[in-house]
């Protein structure tokens, strides 16, 4: 997922620019910029990129869920259900709006158990957040059946899936809003940065005027405006916007790139005994950030790893994983907080559990997957010898 690799000439030439006016900033300075907003240009353009009606830029994908969310009226009280592989930033902003996180297995898509999600649904849901792993599709349509059907809103977690879509709908569109991250491992990177969509007027607005501490951003100048309520700072800026303007006119071109080698990669791993690959509920609009695929028994997994390790492919070992899996996240389930009243693991109903061992699917299916990051600048010669690489490994399993 590395839009680092294409950085060139056209960033280079936009953040200069940027610099060249002064204007690093998203709103004021209306006569020094000249009419150019770039932020605005970039909401307007990945809106029309992804069919989405309003885009909404912020800081990072963590402040992009932190925004939804907070759009969406999630607040103490409630409860929101997430999948327990995904970035801690995920259920950190369910945290950080005063809900409770509540953990869901995943399936064999690396994404959001359908079947479990309704086991976790209470009378307190009010939200739902699937998140679309590395690259791929979550089963957003079966997601958005069993949260229709009780009447709750789904904020689809994109961060990792910029360009990916179902059936050649983008992902981030069928829920009420859509997240994603611009971080510097993203397929589009602005360093740092975030989107939020929805095709929803009002949500849009509370974006808008959450992201900038609540201001209504009516024409009656900086300063002067109303609030319909409290806020927070979670601007873009234009440098930022000037940067993901030029990833975005690559987008595609990224995509089909990581397409091309993650097909080159498939077929050697797809052979390897015991292997499985990563079910993707549509496989042509996989933005194939990662290659993952499972074996037989978490020992197998392991035992492939470290063949794969000294044939010098090294695979992620997702099992392992302190940023992203369940069973690892140690201060998740001690609950540690900088709070000195143990907020917002302390509640006035009762502490908030959440036991290491509570997600065993997940637990197993992710001590059986290794995966690759699919990288754009693999050439040829690069994906000839991961894939000698492979059979050499396979042959001594
Ligand atoms: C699934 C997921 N959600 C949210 C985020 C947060 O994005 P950012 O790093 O831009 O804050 C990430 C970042 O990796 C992520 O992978």
């Amino acid at each position: 997922m590395p839009g680092f690799e294409w950085l060139g000439q056209e960033e280079t030439d936009a953040v200069n620019e940027v610099m060249q006016r002064g204007v690093l900033f998203r709103y004021e300075f209306d006569e020094q910029r000249k009419g150019i907003y770039l932020v605005r240009r970039f909401e307007e353009e990945f809106a029309a990129y992804t069919g989405a009606k309003h885009a909404c830029a912020v800081t990072s994908g963590s402040t992009a869920l932190k925004v939804a969310l907070a759009s969406l009226g999630v607040g103490y009280g409630d409860e929101v259900v997430t999948q327990g592989f995904t970035f801690v930033a995920t259920w950190e902003a369910i945290l950080d709006c005063g809900a409770k996180p509540v953990f869901c297995e995943v399936d064999e898509t690396l994404c959001m158990d359908p079947a479990d999600l309704k086991k976790k649904i209470t009378d307190k849901t009010r939200c739902i957040v699937p998140v679309h792993m590395m690259g791929a599709q979550a089963r957003i349509k079966e997601i958005m059946a069993i949260a229709d059907e009780a009447g709750i809103p789904v904020l689809e977690d994109t961060a990792q899936s910029a360009g990916a879509r179902l059936e050649g709908r983008h992902l981030g569109t069928f829920g009420a809003m859509g997240t994603f991250s611009f971080d510097s491992v993203k397929t589009l990177t602005c360093g740092e940065g975030g989107m939020v969509i929805t095709n929803d007027a009002e949500l849009s607005l509370n974006a808008s005027e959450y992201q900038d501490h609540g201001h209504d951003h009516k024409p009656v100048g900086r300063g002067n405006e109303g609030r319909r309520f409290v806020g927070m700072n979670f601007r873009m800026m234009e440098l930022q916007g000037a940067l993901g303007l030029a990833q975005l006119a690559k987008l595609d071109r990224m995509v089909a790139t990581q397409r091309r080698n993650k097909a080159a990669l498939k077929e050697a791993i797809a052979r390897v005994p015991g292997v499985s690959l990563r079910q993707l509920p549509d496989e042509s609009g996989d933005s194939a950030t990662f290659l993952a695929w499972f074996h037989e028994t978490p020992g197998a997994a392991e035992r492939f790893a470290g063949l794969l390790a000294e044939e010098g492919v090294p695979a992620i070992p997702w099992g392992k994983n302190t940023w992203h899996a369940y069973p690892h996240w140690g201060h998740l389930h001690a609950g540690s907080t900088t709070s000195k009243n143990g907020w917002p693991f302390a509640r006035p109903e009762g502490r908030a559990e959440y036991g290491p061992a509570a997600l065993p699917q997940t637990e197993g299916i992710l001590s059986r997957c290794l995966s690759w990051q699919i990288m754009l600048g693999w050439d040829e010669a690069k994906l000839k010898q991961m894939t000698e690489a492979v059979n050499r490994a396979a042959a001594a399993l």
